[in-house]
């Protein structure tokens, strides 16, 4: 596991977008952020699971989050540029951004992919990151210290078969933030990094091994120390970098 201890205060005062926040790794990620200070956005598809993870921020006593319904897969760039108004009305700024939503598709081989889902994966997991990205830079611009932090997998380093659409987005992750991390390597205040979370217990892992026991991989909760550093000062300097949270 990435070792990293995080001051109670790390994130006071920062404003940070998550995306997929109401579940798995996302709804983690909130959590853990609130309690260490943030100002949440809670971006995700099913308005009930993000109002029943804004609930549990306000009863553990964090800062008030906010909550953005937001269907990656079918938002258009009117959506976009709404909720970049919203939040630049309501904050101003945003500090951190962390692109978690994703699809896993079908396991198949390419011969057999389904292109519709080929379409819809690669809309929820790389063409969306990028639109939101694109869309929330000025307000990203205005943060003392930016955090942009992009979510890969091990299949986004090296293809494995019959994770098809999946993979290939990944890897494609793993380019947007190359070179978006090289665009701001001279940008004081803006850093772009990856995260491979490593085999976690959520919904998506059950879902790609149906045949594994649950309880063999580490709860979403366990592997927040790298989401904590990077959304942090004490990764000011750290651009450009692909880290591995187990
Ligand atoms: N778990 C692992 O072992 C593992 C390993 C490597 C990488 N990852 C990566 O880690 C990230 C989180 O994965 P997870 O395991 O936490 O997955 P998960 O439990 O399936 O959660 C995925 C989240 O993405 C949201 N989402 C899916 N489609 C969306 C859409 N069209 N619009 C908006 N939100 C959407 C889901 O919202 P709803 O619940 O409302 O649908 C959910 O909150 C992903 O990027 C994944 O690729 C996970």
């Amino acid at each position: 596991m990435f070792e990293y201890n995080a001051p109670n205060n790390l994130l006071e005062n920062k404003v940070i977008l998550v995306t997929g926040a109401g579940d798995g790794i996302g709804r983690a990620a909130a959590l853990t952020y609130a309690a260490h200070g943030a100002t949440v956005i809670l971006v995700g598809k099913t308005t009930e699971k993000l109002e029943n993870v804004y609930d549990e921020i306000e009863a553990a006593g964090g800062p008030k989050p906010a909550i953005v319904p937001l269907n990656l897969e079918t938002a258009t760039e009117h959506d976009y540029i709404d909720l970049t108004n919203i939040l630049d009305n309501e904050f101003g700024h945003i500090d951190g951004l962390l692109h978690n939503a994703s699809l896993l598709g079908v396991r198949t081989p390419i011969e057999s992919y389904d292109p519709i889902i080929w379409q819809q994966v690669m809309q929820v997991n790389i063409n969306a990151p990028f639109i939101l990205t694109q869309t929330l830079m000025p307000l990203l611009h205005r943060s003392e210290n930016a955090s942009i932090i992009f979510t890969s997998s091990g299949v986004g380093r090296k293809g494995r078969a019959y994770w098809g659409a999946y993979s290939v987005s990944k890897f494609a992750t793993e380019g947007l933030m190359q070179v978006m991390a090289d665009e701001v390597e001279n940008t004081a205040n803006i850093r772009v990094n990856c995260i491979n979370p490593g085999a976690t217990r959520t919904k998506m892992r059950a879902y790609a091994y149906p045949g594994e026991q649950p309880e063999t991989n580490p709860e979403p909760a366990s592997i927040m120390p790298l989401y904590l550093y990077l959304m942090g000062s004490d990764s000011n300097d750290l651009n450009g970098q692909s880290l591995n949270a187990q």
